[in-house]
């Protein structure tokens, strides 16, 4: 059962999405995404080699197949995510009455995710790039994440992948270094996931409201572990050693590079800010997320 207060707020955005949202299908949202050779594919600043000797070691024209290849791989962890939380959310609803507001704003969230996965097929086959095959722990985690997890968790891991991204994709939309179809469907997803956040913030609330002090300590331990595996799942060895990158020097390259843990950190603040908030950041959860560069 959800409080009349939050029935409230579902029906707001339930009106707010059919205001605003886009199709996926509609090719105008491509148009103008010519491919050129020069533009990245994210905002250099997010590589996670950014500023350090290996990346200027680069000529620019590999710093650009880096950017591309390194997006393809964030935007395979966001399907990969959109792909989870359905599969997570969606059987926990098969027995919920179709017509409460949260049930119907779930289904719009997922109609949502399923365009959001399929334009960033597009966006990634458009810059040229690809995406690569992930470590069997993080399949492992998919699966305790959709079977195992409480609600409360599920809706918790799927706020964090939203609020990485959303930090993130606000920097793409309006990079002009960044490839058109990039810019154009991050600013999709940023207007888009605005909404989803929203309900996120308000299921967790309600799944917690009234829960013992160990039930919130285990939900943020939760929370914590997931999004460490988040962060982790950006980074993937095959991605470098597809341009031809010494894995081994990257990796090193990366864990010295403080200019990236400086924008997993920026990444990672509004999740902060709100579990902070809401009691889900205590002294266990806090080491996890500071030995993840993300506090
Ligand atoms: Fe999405
Ligand atoms: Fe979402």
């Amino acid at each position: 059962m959800t409080s009349a207060d939050s029935d409230a707020l579902f029906e707001d955005l339930l009106s707010s999405a059919a205001r605003l949202s886009f199709d996926a299908r509609d090719p105008a949202i491509f148009a103008g995404a010519e491919h050129d050779d020069r533009s990245h594919g994210m905002s250099p600043r997010w590589s996670p080699l950014y500023d350090t000797a290996a990346w200027r070691a680069l000529p620019p024209a590999q710093q650009v197949l880096l950017t591309r290849a390194e997006v393809a791989q964030f935007l395979g962890i966001a399907i990969w995510l959109e792909l989870l939380l359905q599969s997570a959310l969606l059987r926990r609803h098969v027995d919920a009455d179709p017509a409460r507001p949260d049930t119907r704003f779930l289904l719009h969230e997922c109609a949502d995710e399923n365009m959001h996965s399929l334009m960033f097929v597009n966006a990634v086959a458009g810059i040229g790039a690809r995406f690569h095959r992930r470590d069997f722990s993080f399949t492992v985690f998919g699966w305790l994440f959709r079977y195992v997890a409480w609600r409360e968790a599920v809706y918790g891991l799927v706020l964090a992948g939203e609020e990485i991204f959303d930090v993130m994709q606000r920097d793409w939309m309006a990079d002009p270094e960044v490839a058109a179809a990039v810019r154009q469907t991050s600013y999709i997803h940023v207007v888009e996931e605005s909404r989803h956040m929203q309900f996120a913030r308000r299921n967790i609330r309600d799944q917690l409201a009234g829960r013992s002090r160990l039930r919130r300590r285990v939900c943020a331990l939760i929370i914590a572990i997931g999004t460490h595996v988040i962060g982790k799942s950006l980074i993937n060895r095959r991605v470098y050693e597809d341009l031809g990158l010494d894995w081994r020097s990257v990796r090193r390259a990366i864990d010295g590079n403080e200019h990236h843990r400086m924008m997993f950190r920026r990444a990672a603040e509004p999740l902060m800010d709100f579990l902070s908030r809401e009691e889900l950041l205590d002294r266990g959860s806090r080491w996890i997320y500071r030995k993840s560069n993300l506090l």
